[in-house]
């Protein structure tokens, strides 16, 4: 069962999401010296990322310790406003002065199948392992359609079964995108849904609470084999779950 967390406003779920993560960081970093986070691209985290960059989360983690990946990208160059790196480029690791080596950019201007595969090379460098790494935590939002990372409702992306990361051209929206697999996903010790505003309350309603088909609700596919699944919500999006 996913653990709720519910926030009352917009600035109550933004400090509740950076002192959550910031929580699963310092976790991790006792535990294991490390602390291996994939970040949720989009709108939803922006002001959640620009909050770790403040000096209140800057003193009280030491971010040089993380390692930072992209959960997905879009098929762009790093400096395309639609690029998911430029964004947390932007909103936190430039204003935080995180050190080049703990981001690990998923090359969004490269040929997409050649960039899944380097991106699944370096998860399998840094991890040291061939099977599924376990990411201490995986940030996602989820679209109004349902779909998550760039998992989208009826493509091959969601068929994947043994890679981690894989190209996929998303029709609805004419694009390419990079994205990690739900099986890479639902290998992590935490995944945590970021998702707030009214537009997504009937959609977080049918992933929740709706009749389970993962073909046309990717984000339900998001089941966790040993780890925990948290979704971190604002009042309005959780409006018709409450
Ligand atoms: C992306 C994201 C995608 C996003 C959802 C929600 O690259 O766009 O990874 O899955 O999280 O579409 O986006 P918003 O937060 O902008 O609503």
């Amino acid at each position: 069962m996913p653990q709720l967390h519910i926030f009352q406003d917009n600035p109550s779920f933004v400090r509740g999401a950076a002192d959550f993560i910031d929580a699963h960081a310092a976790q991790a970093i006792a535990a294991r010296g490390c602390f291996t986070l994939a970040l949720a691209g989009g709108g939803t985290p922006k002001p959640i990322y620009a909050r770790l960059a403040t000096a209140e989360y800057r003193t009280r983690t030491d971010w040089t310790r993380a390692q930072i990946f992209f959960g997905d990208e879009r098929c762009v160059p790093p400096d395309d406003a639609r690029s998911n790196y430029r964004m947390a480029r932007e909103a936190w690791f430039g204003p935080a002065a995180l050190p080049a080596a703990t981001i690990h950019r998923l090359r969004g201007e490269d040929d997409p199948a050649r960039a899944a595969l380097a991106y699944e090379q370096e998860l399998a460098q840094l991890f040291r392992t061939q099977t599924f790494p376990a990411f201490d935590l995986i940030l996602l939002g989820m679209g109004d359609n349902g779909h998550t990372a760039s998992l989208f409702p009826g493509t091959a992306a969601l068929r994947a079964t043994t890679r981690w990361v894989v190209p996929q051209y998303v029709e609805v929206m004419q694009t390419w995108r990079v994205t990690f697999t739900a099986p890479l996903i639902n290998a992590a010790r935490s995944v945590a849904f970021l998702v707030e505003g009214a537009p997504k309350a009937q959609m977080v309603w049918n992933v929740l609470r709706g009749i389970y088909q993962p073909d046309v609700l990717p984000a339900q596919m998001i089941q966790p084999l040993n780890g925990e699944l948290h979704w971190l919500v604002d009042a309005a999006a959780a409006e018709k779950i409450r």
